[in-house]
């Protein structure tokens, strides 16, 4: 049976599941809407068969299953709520709301409605991250003990013509880029208890690097350098570092730290990448082929593994409680830069299920 999705929110992200979505065959794209009708009207035009709605007639559409969530961050919340009043469950861009207390009151509304809700990242699912995953399970390089995470870049404002709001409250190096990094650590190492952290602002001010308003200086308003250490539950301590204030870096993307040795994990925001080891016993670094994971992923093969757990009546991967647990240490961990303190992290998840090599999530084959 195939699974019936409209997409609310036709913008930049949008173009890259309106081409993933035909190649999966559990999944038929029913209809779009936004705000903005020149953006419905421009999906449709090459797409006839799929219908432009408004938002409102789309959450009331008879002929859509689930709703996938393509808005701004600030209206997450709000369009999943419609969604799950008219009866949809709803998948959705990271992160999962602009809040914990917004993106709770989503997951309660959709369990009492006994609908699902799923979130990106879905990039771990990927060759990369479940490659890694998966020596890690086996137990090749040991016990856990440690893990590291880097992201840095000079900022947005270089590149992108209307960068202000990466430096505005919901913005920054941590809420902009840590989705990635922090599913990928908790799919890995599992969910987190606990984080110490602190944050600085080197600069008030930036200045955009391209465009009409190139020169063009804006304030920033939130901490643009941000380092914490993550405390997992099950005792493994993960290292973060997440920047919009470093020119260049020879830094790794994320490595794992065992008892008999090291992984090396690509980037997360990819779907795949070189996999390394380094086992103590034979003293060096060896390539590792993909050996787990989606294959061929890219953005909506966890919606595509949401179609075929409701399917089938299983837990989905890219689930709500993922994406609040780590929506909630990204909290934690900026309040507690602001009080310099260690602060517990209420929630938790279930690590993930691991993804079988050669799969794909519409069980066709990999
Ligand atoms: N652009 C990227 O490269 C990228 C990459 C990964 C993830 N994302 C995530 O994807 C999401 C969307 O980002 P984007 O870059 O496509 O943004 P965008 O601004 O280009 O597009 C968002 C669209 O949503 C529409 N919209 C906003 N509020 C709405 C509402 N209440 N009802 C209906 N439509 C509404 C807007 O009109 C707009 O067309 C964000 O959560 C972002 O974090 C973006």
């Amino acid at each position: 049976m195939t699974t019936r999705i409209g997409i609310v929110g036709a913008g930049a992200i949008s173009g890259a599941y309106l081409s993933t979505l035909p190649g999966l065959a559990n999944l038929e794209l029913k209809a779009v809407a936004d705000l903005d009708p020149d953006r419905v009207a421009k999906v449709t035009e090459s797409r006839p068969e799929v219908a432009g709605l408004t938002p409102d007639e789309l959450y009331a559409a008879d002929d859509v299953d689930i709703v996938l969530n393509l808005t701004i961050p600030a209206a997450h919340a709000s369009v999943a709520h419609a969604a799950i009043a008219g009866g949809k469950h709803v998948y959705g861009e990271k992160p999962l709301a602009a809040t914990t207390a917004e993106a709770g009151a989503v997951l309660s509304a959709a369990a009492d409605a006994g609908l699902r809700v799923g979130c990106a990242p879905d990039t771990v699912l990927g060759t990369g991250t479940q490659t890694a995953r998966s020596l890690l399970d086996a137990g090749e390089v040991g016990a856990p003990v440690a893990a590291t995470a880097f992201m840095v870049t000079p900022g947005h404002e270089r590149w992108h013509p209307d960068p202000e709001f990466y430096y505005r409250p919901g913005g920054g190096p941590l809420l902009d880029m840590g989705p990635y990094y922090l599913t990928s650590l908790v799919t890995l190492l599992g969910p987190v208890r606990q984080v110490v952290g602190l944050t600085s602002q080197p600069t008030k001010t930036r200045t955009i690097g391209s465009g009409p308003r190139a020169g063009t200086e804006f304030p920033v308003e939130v901490p643009t350098h941000v380092t914490g250490v993550l405390e997992h539950a099950n005792g493994v301590l993960s290292t973060l570092v997440m920047s919009f204030d470093v020119w260049a870096a020879e830094l790794p993307r994320i490595e794992v730290y065992g008892r008999d040795g090291s992984i090396s994990v690509p980037d997360p925001n990819g779907f795949d990448g070189p996999v390394r080891i380094y086992r103590g016993s034979a003293g060096e670094w060896a390539d590792v082929p993909a050996r787990a994971g989606f294959t061929g992923a890219s953005r909506g093969f966890g919606l595509a593994d949401m179609a075929d757990a409701i399917e089938t009546g299983r837990p989905h991967r890219a689930s709500g409680e993922l994406a609040y647990h780590v929506l909630e240490v990204m909290e934690r961990l900026l309040e507690a830069g602001r009080t310099r303190t260690a602060l517990e992290v209420e929630s938790t998840c279930e690590r993930p299920a691991a993804v079988p090599g050669g799969s794909r999530p519409d069980g066709t084959a990999g």
